[in-house]
């Protein structure tokens, strides 16, 4: 590495040195961050090994020399090849939990992360809330999540992907959830047996297999199982709807992420009351169906 691509040492210079390089090299975002200064930071924390919650203190804290080499490795590497940082730095953040990720699981950006900070209030009454579903559960951040907002429920995190699961594992028992939270190797709901739920939730595949190979070359890192889903991107969208209604108790919510396959959804099941829901923060193509 020539010494004039080592990054500045102070912190806060670093991570413009580090934006600068990834603004300049037009890499897509959208894998947990939506811009290159919070990537930047992310790489500098990580080179650094501290910890998130030392900021933003630690904007003025000076790199020690590995970590500055080490930094310019990430950031040379992020742009070389288009690797998400999140698969860099193997942690991201879903609903402010940390969460562990690599190549076998998509990189958590769901909006639905909003929805279950608020307790999918006022769709549903949280306190008769014992049964959730996570249907496509990657890292298992969405029925984490859950079980964290949710203390008395149980869920199921299920996945057609054994690599998927293992990774879903490892962060149920990271956040001690083990009792609650049960990883199911599960076509959809082929797997899940005959119980029932109060909230099924699910942020499946929905993009249409042409349109995969148009993604930013950051996509073809994740697995093409987490994005893909048939000619028209439905095809695990219309498993879910089709068996939702014997899956959900009483007033029980579906609740999935469609992301761009909005249109195709109100296309295909015109009769169906469905909700589409607005975030804040945000990000859309998630609908809300009541079971009645
Ligand atoms: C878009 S990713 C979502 C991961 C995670 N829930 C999140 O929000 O980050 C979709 C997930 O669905 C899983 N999947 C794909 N087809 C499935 C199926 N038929 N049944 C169950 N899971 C499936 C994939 O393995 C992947 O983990």
């Amino acid at each position: 590495m020539p010494a004039r691509a080592l990054p500045p040492p102070y912190a806060a210079d670093a991570i413009r040195w580090a934006a600068r390089r990834l603004d300049r090299a037009g890499l897509a975002y959208g894998h947990g961050t939506d811009n290159p200064l919070d990537e930047a930071a992310a790489l500098v924390f990580h080179a650094a090994r501290w910890p998130h919650a030392a900021a933003p203190a630690a904007y003025r804290w000076v790199l020690p020399r590995a970590a500055r080499l080490a930094l310019a490795r990430l950031v040379a590497r992020r742009i070389a090849t288009r690797e998400p940082s999140a698969y860099l730095t193997g942690v991201t953040w879903f609903a402010g939990l940390e969460m562990h990720v690599d190549k076998r699981v998509l990189v958590p950006r769901s909006p639905i992360a909003e929805l279950i900070e608020t307790r999918f209030r006022p769709f549903i009454d949280p306190a008769r809330v014992r049964r959730i579903l996570d249907i496509g559960t990657g890292s298992g951040c969405i029925a984490i999540a859950c079980a964290r907002a949710f203390p008395a429920a149980e869920v199921d995190a299920a996945d057609l992907s054994p690599e998927a699961l293992a990774v879903a594992a490892a962060n149920i028992r990271r956040h001690r959830l083990g009792r609650r939270v049960k990883p199911r190797l599960s076509n959809v709901y082929a797997g899940l047996g005959a119980r029932r739920y109060d909230i099924i939730v699910s942020n499946p595949p929905y993009v249409p297999d042409a349109d995969v190979r148009r993604l930013p070359a950051e996509y073809r890192h994740e697995p093409a199982l987490g994005l893909a889903a048939g000619r028209d991107g439905l095809d695990a969208v219309r498993v879910i709807l089709e068996g939702a209604c014997e899956r959900l108790e009483p007033r029980g919510i579906l609740v999935v992420e469609v992301g761009d396959s909005q249109a195709a959804v109100e296309r295909a099941w015109p009769e169906l009351p469905l909700l589409w829901l607005e975030f804040e923060r945000g990000g859309g193509g998630v609908f809300l169906l009541r079971r009645e």
